[in-house]
């Protein structure tokens, strides 16, 4: 079976380098994206052998007045490969999707790959799978709405499926119904986009005792970890996950 995709977003930790260095050398799989706060991207990509190097965002201008924000090419030239845009957390904090979609289309302008996640709250979720779809779908067709303007190149176009309410919850979606978003969403990439070929993730509260369940699904290409990517030992069992 093919290696499956397994992003580590270590959001703001840890809290020194000296300890990033020790993080990214126990997590350093070739299967492997490892996303640092931006201050410890250089350091870990001079760590890394195996595995890619992963940023937590961008910024959609190429450089100029634009304080605290950063660029395609300045994250290229430390060697970011992949960009998380849009993860609930920056949602939360005011992240639109509008300025996602413009997010999305300068790292797939760039040649990165783009991580987009996508999910929907326990509000939605509460009312049934069918709503946390139409939810969904909403998201990607607003946060992709240029894809077809500029005919972007999509091969570079990765979604996380991360339903807020299992993110740090302690309390994952079912790897059912995961499949079946999975499958919707593939579907919504196609009919909407006639993208064909996007890796789907599922992200939410994976941890060593339940990764198996979702990377021996077949529709599910991967996994994003947050918490768990903090614990080396427990990291190393999901990254080399027998599946
Ligand atoms: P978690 O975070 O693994 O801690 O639930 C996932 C995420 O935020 O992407």
């Amino acid at each position: 079976m093919k290696k499956k995709l397994i992003i580590a977003n270590w959001k703001m930790n840890p809290v020194s380098e000296k300890e990033a260095v020790k993080l990214a050398r126990a997590e350093d799989f070739s299967n492997v994206v490892i996303a640092p706060p931006f201050p410890f991207l250089s350091v870990v990509g001079q760590t890394i052998e195996k595995a890619a190097l992963g940023s937590q965002d961008i910024f959609w201008e190429k450089k100029g007045a634009f304080t605290g924000e950063v660029s395609a090419g300045q994250l290229k030239s430390v060697g970011v490969k992949y960009i998380i845009i849009g993860h609930s957390e920056r949602r939360m904090l005011g992240e639109t999707d509008v300025t996602i979609n413009k997010k999305a289309e300068a790292a797939l302008k760039e040649d990165l790959r783009a991580i987009l996640c996508v999910g929907e709250p326990w509000s939605v979720r509460k009312r049934g799978i069918a709503a946390a779809k139409k939810f969904v779908k909403n998201q990607l067709q607003k946060d992709l709405i240029s894809i077809k303007k500029y005919k972007l190149k999509t091969k570079n176009l990765i979604i996380a499926y991360e339903p807020v309410w299992a993110i740090g919850a302690g309390r994952a979606d079912k790897p059912a119904e995961v499949v079946e978003m999975a499958k919707f969403i593939k579907a919504v990439l196609n009919f909407k986009f006639t993208i064909q070929n996007s890796k789907i993730l599922y992200g939410g509260s994976v941890i060593a005792k339940n990764v198996k369940a979702f990377l021996n699904r077949t529709e599910i290409d991967g996994a994003l970890i947050g918490g768990a990517s903090l614990r080396p030992k427990e990291f190393r069992t999901i990254a080399t996950v027998n599946i």
